[in-house]
C-alpha cells in the first residue's frame, strides 16, 4: 500500500506544465473505437484510469502501443461487443464505450459503470439520448444492451440535464447515424471540444460544441488520424489551490485560465493574484487566504465540482469564512471528516457546507475519492508538520505522479510503500492488459442472449 508524507507551511514555487486531460482522454480513447484506422494521441496523461481504458480497448479488439505521452489505437480489427463488468466498474467514463461499440459494430452489452463514489449516478439520460436515436436498449441481469446498426437515425435530442458523459455518448452514435442529429441542452465543457476536434480529425462532421447545440452529421467515413489531448483544467484547479494554502509563485503551462474562471475566481476574493500571460498562467499568494465567498458548484461554465474538495481544503486552511454548495453530486463531502482530523472547521448541512479558515495540523489521513484524496493533499501543503496520505489509488486515478507535480514546485512531499515488494501497479495493468481480450470474448458469446 503506497501512503504520500508531506511536510507542509512550505511556499510553494516553480513552473510546471500541466498534465493531458482525465476527462478528456477518456472518452476519446472510447472514440476510436468509430474509427477503422490508427489514432495517434498525443499528451496522453498516464493514468491508472487511462491504463484500465487501454485495456477495455484491447480487449475490444484493438491494437494499442504507449510511447511516453503517445497512444496509438488502431480500431480496425474491433469484433467485440462486450466489456468484463470488473473493468466497466472501474470508472464511470466505461460506459462512454457504449456509444462508441454500438456506433461500429452495431451491437453492444455492458454492465453498469462504477466511478467515485458521489451518490447516485443513473445512466438514464444517456439511454434516452441513444434511444432518440433510434437504438434499442433493454436491460436483463444487470447488463445492458444495444442494437443500433440500421436502426441508427440521426433525430433531435434534447437532454433535460447537461450530462457530460449523456452528451458523449450520444456524440459518438450520433457520427454512426444516417442523417444529421442536434443536441440540444447539450454539456458544454472544454473537453466536449476537445473530443469534438478529435472526432473532426477523423473525418467526421461535428460542430457547435462548447455551446448548448451541437450538431452532427452522420455516416461519414471515419479513418485513422492524430491529436492533442487538452491540459487538465481540474489539475491546473489543484496546483492553483495549493499555492494559494501553502502560499508561494507558481507558472502554470498548457492551460487556459478561461477553463476554470469561477475557479480563479474565488481564489482572487481570498486573496491571491492570478494573471493568464501568453506563457502561462501565473498565481502569487501570501497565506492565509481570506473569505472565498459563496461557492455553488454547476454544470460548465459554472464552478466546477470536481474543483470543490481542492478550493475547500485551501479556503479551510486560511483564514476566512466561505460557504459551499454541491448541486452536483449528492455526497461529495466525503473528505470533510478527513479534513477534519487536520483541524479544518467545516460543517456540512445538507448540501453546504460552512467553511471558517484556521491554521491546519499534520495528521494521518485517507483518500475518500479521487478529488477528495487531492484535496488531502492540499491541505497537507498548507499544514504544520508531516502529514501521511492514504488510499493513493484514488488520487493515481486522476492524478499523474502527484508526488512528482508537488516537488518540482518544491514542495516536500515523498511516495512510500508500507511493504518493499509490492508489484508496481502499472506492471500489474499491463500484464492485465494480455488478458482482458481473452476475457471480452468470453463475456460476449457467454451473455449476449
Ligand atoms: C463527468 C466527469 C466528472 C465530473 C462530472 C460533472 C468525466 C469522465 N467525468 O462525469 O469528473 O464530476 O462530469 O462535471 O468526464 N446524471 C443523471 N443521469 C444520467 C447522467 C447523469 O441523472 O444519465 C446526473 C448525475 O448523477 C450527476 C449529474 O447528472 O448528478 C452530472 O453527471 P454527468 O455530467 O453525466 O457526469 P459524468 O459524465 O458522469
Amino acid at each position: 500500500m503506497s501512503f504520500l508524507t508531506i511536510t507542509g507551511r512550505r511556499p510553494l514555487s516553480g513552473s510546471l506544465t500541466v498534465q493531458g486531460a482525465k476527462n478528456s482522454v477518456l472518452p476519446i480513447l472510447a472514440a476510436c473505437v468509430l474509427v477503422p484506422g490508427e489514432c495517434v494521441l498525443h499528451n496522453c496523461p498516464d493514468l491508472s484510469d487511462v491504463r484500465s481504458t487501454l485495456a477495455i480497448l484491447q480487449g475490444l479488439g484493438c491494437r494499442v502501443r504507449r510511447e511516453g505521452s503517445t497512444v496509438c489505437v488502431d480500431a480496425s480489427g474491433v469484433e467485440y461487443r462486450a466489456i468484463p463488468p470488473e473493468r466497466m466498474r472501474q470508472m464511470r467514463s466505461s460506459f462512454i464505450f457504449f456509444g462508441a461499440i454500438l456506433g461500429r459494430v452495431g451491437e453492444a452489452a455492458l454492465g453498469y459503470p462504477g466511478g467515485c463514489e458521489l451518490g447516485p449516478r443513473p445512466i438514464d439520460l444517456h439511454l434516452e439520448a441513444l434511444r432518440a436515436l433510434g437504438a434499442q436498449i433493454w436491460e436483463e441481469n444487470s447488463v445492458v444492451f444495444g442494437r443500433g446498426g440500421s436502426c441508427l437515425r440521426g433525430a433531435a435530442v434534447h437532454l433535460p440535464f447537461p450530462s457530460v458523459g449523456a452528451t458523449e455518448n450520444a456524440m459518438l452514435v450520433a457520427c454512426a447515424c444516417s442523417g444529421d442529429t442536434v443536441i440540444t441542452g447539450a454539456a458544454q465543457e472544454p473537453e466536449i471540444e476537445d473530443l469534438q476536434a478529435f472526432l473532426n480529425a477523423a473525418g467526421a462532421v461535428v460542430r457547435g460544441a462548447g455551446t448548448d447545440r451541437i450538431v452532427i452529421c452522420g455516416a461519414r467515413p471515419l479513418h485513422g488520424t492524430q491529436h492533442r489531448v487538452m491540459s487538465d483544467r481540474i489539475v491546473a484547479a489543484t496546483c492553483l489551490a495549493a499555492v494559494g494554502a501553502a502560499g508561494g509563485q507558481a507558472r502554470l503551462q498548457g492551460v487556459s485560465g478561461r477553463w476554470i474562471t469561477p475557479v480563479t475566481a474565488v481564489l482572487e476574493q481570498a486573496g491571491c493574484c492570478i494573471e493568464q500571460k501568453r506563457d502561462g498562467l501565473y498565481i502569487r499568494a501570501s497565506r492565509p487566504m481570506g473569505d472565498g465567498g459563496f461557492v455553488r458548484t454547476a454544470p460548465y461554465p459554472g464552478f466546477p465540482t470536481d474543483a470543490q474538495a481542492v478550493v475547500m481544503a485551501a479556503l479551510a486552511a486560511g483564514a476566512g469564512e466561505s460557504c459551499f454548495e454541491e448541486t452536483m453530486f449528492q455526497s461529495r463531502y466525503r473528505h470533510v471528516p478527513e479534513l477534519g482530523r487536520m483541524g479544518a472547521d467545516i460543517r456540512v448541512d445538507g448540501r453546504r457546507a460552512l467553511v471558517r479558515g484556521r491554521p491546519l495540523h499534520a495528521a494521518q489521513v485517507e483518500s475518500t475519492d479521487l478529488r477528495g484524496g487531492a484535496a488531502l493533499v492540499v491541505a497537507a501543503l498548507a499544514a504544520e508538520g508531516t502529514s501521511r496520505v492514504g488510499a493513493l489509488h484514488h488520487i493515481d486515478r486522476g492524478y499523474e505522479c502527484v508526488e512528482e507535480m508537488f516537488a518540482r514546485l518544491g514542495a516536500q512531499i515523498r511516495r512510500e510503500d508500507t511493504q518493499e515488494e509490492v508489484t508496481p501497479c502499472r506492471r500489474q495493468e499491463e500484464n492485465e492488459i494480455v488478458t482482458a481480450g481473452a476475457a471480452a470474448s468470453a463475456l460476449s458469446i457467454s451473455c449476449w442472449p
